[in-house]
């Protein structure tokens, strides 16, 4: 089955990253290669891309596609946590790097085709796990969190006003019977809303889906262990830039690199700074970039994203 995703936001990151020829830069989430083919083509023949992805089938797909071409020789290619990067990077000789970028989330390929049950659009077995090779699955939550738990990550996760109804109807069903099937979790989610709200039910799946595949991957947890590991990576004057999809991820993102910023924390009423803060790095976006125009015509997915960027100083 090909591998299928439309790279977002990919001429910004690229202009954001300012790649010269001959540089190592590292890729922390291939997906589809759109960008990893990219940041190959800007750091040419003498340069090195490192592309790591948790999906065993993203790398399996881009494997198999650069297989006998001469980028194979640029490219290396690993399955893996990007939350690992340090050591990803120090096993590969790829540190210190030039550039890093994450485009964090999921690929089309996941959402649509991998029969996982992240889409909520087809009946699919509740996995949602990225790397299909470990950790949790989305039914093994439902089955083992308590009603609490189950509560919490939707609120949390997913903020859904209707969380704890449908933690406590999905703890009743699952008396019956476990929670295996998309279907079935869109059901307890229906019911769950009041019947005036029903023309909204779509949004409540999406918000307790989205909520469940974070749970299941550690995405947050994974993205906060990532940023320090990749700043701490990157040679003086080089660059991260993140793309996240949604403001949970975002907020972490600019949260981590405000704080790089260095800004004197002491009180105003101190006379001279005795907080010895000092800057670490420049922010690239004072605002978040996002996708405009013709982007936004040719692939709605762009809608969410929100890219950022600092430079080590
Ligand atoms: C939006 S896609 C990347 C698309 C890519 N930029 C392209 O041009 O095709 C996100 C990818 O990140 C991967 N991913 C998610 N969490 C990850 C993690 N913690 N470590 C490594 N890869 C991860 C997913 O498996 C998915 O392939």
């Amino acid at each position: 089955m090909p591998y299928s995703h439309i790279p977002v936001l990919l001429p910004e990151v690229l202009e954001l990253l300012h790649l010269l020829p001959g540089q190592s830069v590292i890729d922390a989430t291939l997906g589809g290669g759109g960008y990893t083919r990219a940041l190959e083509e800007a750091v040419g023949p003498k340069g090195r891309v490192l592309a790591i992805d948790l999906d065993a089938d993203a790398i399996e797909a881009f494997e198999s596609r650069i297989k006998n071409q001469e980028s194979s020789k640029r490219i290396k290619v690993v399955h893996g946590n990007f939350s690992d990067i340090e050591s990803i990077a120090e096993k590969h000789s790829f540190a210190p790097v030039s550039a890093i970028v994450a485009d964090i989330g999921l690929s089309s390929y996941e959402l649509d085709e991998a029969g996982r049950g992240i889409s909520f659009q087809k009946d699919e077995p509740l996995d949602m796990r990225f790397n299909a090779e470990s950790g949790i699955t989305a039914s093994k939550i439902l089955a083992d969190y308590s009603e609490e738990e189950l509560t919490n990550i939707f609120k949390l996760f997913g903020e859904e006003r209707y969380s704890a109804v449908i933690a406590r109807n999905i703890v009743r069903n699952r008396g019956k019977a476990p929670v295996t099937m998309t279907l079935e979790l869109t059901q307890i989610i229906s019911t769950s809303i009041p019947s005036r709200l029903q023309h909204t039910a779509q949004d409540s799946f999406r918000r307790i889906f989205q909520a469940l595949r974070i749970e299941v991957n550690g995405e947050l947890k994974n993205l906060e262990k990532f940023l320090p590991v990749a700043f701490g990576l990157l040679e003086p004057g080089g660059v991260l830039a993140v793309v996240s999809f949604h403001s949970l991820e975002d907020r972490i993102v600019k949260q981590y690199f405000q704080s790089l910023r260095g800004d004197c924390i002491c009180p105003k009423d101190f006379p001279i700074c005795v907080c010895g803060k000092s800057p670490q790095a420049e922010v690239l976006t004072k605002k978040p970039i996002t996708a405009k125009g013709a982007e936004l015509a040719d692939n709605s997915r762009a809608k969410p994203a929100k890219l950022r960027a600092i430079k080590k100083l």
